[in-house]
């Protein structure tokens, strides 16, 4: 990654047969994801991988299919419908908190795992209405070995078939079929009318195309279930683990942090009403993905030749967007590798163009979640901070291990403490 930073804003070779094309600068990213989103498609290796687990969902579908889906899902992650999801993920944060406080001398906990688990309920708990975080969770169970295995094959220089009779590969199919089980039965339950709770695949279910009519089948919805489960949890639970690691790392922003969510909350929980006045958290959030974006590269396919910045894009070649490296990039950012929250003030959003900092993609393939992921990260570091206190123990810095996500090369583990709320 340092090497593509080290060479400018258009870096081109080849690979077998390919050419790939990276892009650095934020006006080339406008143009793949929105100004010219028709000539790029998602007909790329990551995206093939992804496609064998998620199949039809709307991470991995294009054309008409993925139109006729976001329209049908989109209302369901508006701001105002998801707002309900609040008390859900303050109360599984909360929880947390009082299991790691309930023993008598601070304990040493991997931030990684923990923070994987509490995203992984609270997709769980928004999307099904079940917790799927427990040790003895088979669909816990399913999905991280779904997860383990897609970032195995997307690291392999030369694919192995997934029909090879290995041990892995018949986990990874007894895995896929328990979670397609799981995921029908819920839904041919709901459509029995067994239940109607307040949650994700409700709203899916319910939900309506405005120009036909027409809602989901059952398959779409399992691909549906799937790509929230797969792709809602793993992205959170890293920026959390990125955002930890970097507060213990800069003492005066946590204490800044700390003295807001104090202030505003005055020891009560966090609620959705309370957002507009977390506006530091919001700051040391953005700040924490700029450095360390979850979704560190995006890939799409050019279908016809296109001209970028005067750079000629072969038809056919693969185009690399990286949020990791547009987010240090010096031209737009300041001293990049700082770690400086304020640089999201309000009054400064226009030092930058938009696709400077694009943590979530942009243009029509957006990130569906963004404000669902926004929500849940402000409300449970505000939950968590106002708490207790992690630090990191004594060592040289995390480094990072790019797979599909941006994960850290080692757990991060950290001393957690109870914190005493500053003074007014
Ligand atoms: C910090 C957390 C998250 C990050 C960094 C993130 C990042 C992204 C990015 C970069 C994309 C665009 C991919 C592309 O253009 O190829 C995307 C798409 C998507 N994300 Fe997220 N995401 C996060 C959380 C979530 C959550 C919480 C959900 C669901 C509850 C979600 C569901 C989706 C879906 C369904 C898509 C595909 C949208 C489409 O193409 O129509 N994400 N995400």
């Amino acid at each position: 990654m340092s090497g593509f930073r080290e060479l400018g804003d258009v870096v081109h070779f080849r690979m077998f047969t390919r050419d790939l094309v990276l892009l650095a600068h934020p006006d080339a990213v406008r143009r793949v994801l929105q100004d010219n989103v028709g000539n790029y498609d998602k007909q790329t290796r990551g995206f093939q991988v992804l496609r064998a687990y998620l199949r039809q969902g709307l991470l991995t579908s294009e054309g008409d299919h993925w139109l006729r889906q976001r329209r049908i899902a989109q209302p369901g992650f508006h701001r105002t419908r998801i707002a309900g999801f609040g008390q859900t993920m303050t109360r599984a944060a909360g929880e947390l908190v009082d299991r790691w406080l309930d023993v008598p001398a601070p304990d040493l906990v991997n931030v990684t795992t923990e923070m994987m688990r509490l995203t992984l309920r609270i997709v769980g708990e928004t999307l099904l209405s079940t917790d799927v975080s427990r040790e003895a969770d088979r669909v816990g169970q399913a999905l991280n070995v779904t997860l383990q295995r897609a970032n195995e094959v997307i690291g392999q220089v030369v694919p192995r078939p997934e029909w090879w009779p290995t041990p892995a590969n018949r986990q990874l199919r007894a895995a896929m079929r328990t979670l397609d089980d799981v995921i029908l039965e819920i839904i041919a339950g709901r459509r029995a009318g067994d239940s109607d709770p307040d949650d994700l695949l409700s709203m899916l279910m319910q939900a309506r195309d405005e120009e036909t009519g027409q809602g989901m089948s059952d398959p779409q919805l399992r691909d549906e279930v799937m790509t929230i489960f797969l792709a809602g949890h793993e992205t959170t639970a890293i920026a959390l683990g990125w955002t930890w690691y970097l507060l213990s790392q800069h003492k005066t922003v946590r204490e800044r942090l700390h003295a807001e969510i104090d202030s505003v909350l005055d020891g009560r929980t966090p609620s959705v009403a309370d957002l507009p006045g977390l506006g530091y958290v919001e700051r040391v959030i953005k700040e924490s993905m700029r450095l360390f974006p979850p979704a560190w590269i995006i890939s799409r396919r050019a279908i016809e030749e296109d001209v970028i910045g005067g750079y000629r894009v072969p038809a056919g070649s693969i185009v690399l967007l990286s949020p990791y490296v547009t987010h240090r990039h010096p031209g737009f950012w300041e001293n990049p590798e700082d770690f400086d929250p304020d640089r999201f003030d309000m009054n400064r959003q226009g030092e930058r163009p938009a696709f400077a900092f694009f943590p979530f993609g942009g243009g029509p393939r957006q990130c569906i979640g963004n404000s669902f992921a926004m929500m849940e990260l402000v409300l449970v570091v505000a939950t968590i901070a106002q708490r207790c206190q992690l630090d990191r123990l004594p060592g040289g810095p995390v480094g990072t291990a790019p797979s599909i996500t941006l994960r850290a090369a080692t757990p991060i583990t950290m001393r957690v403490g109870p914190r005493a709320p500053s003074p007014a």
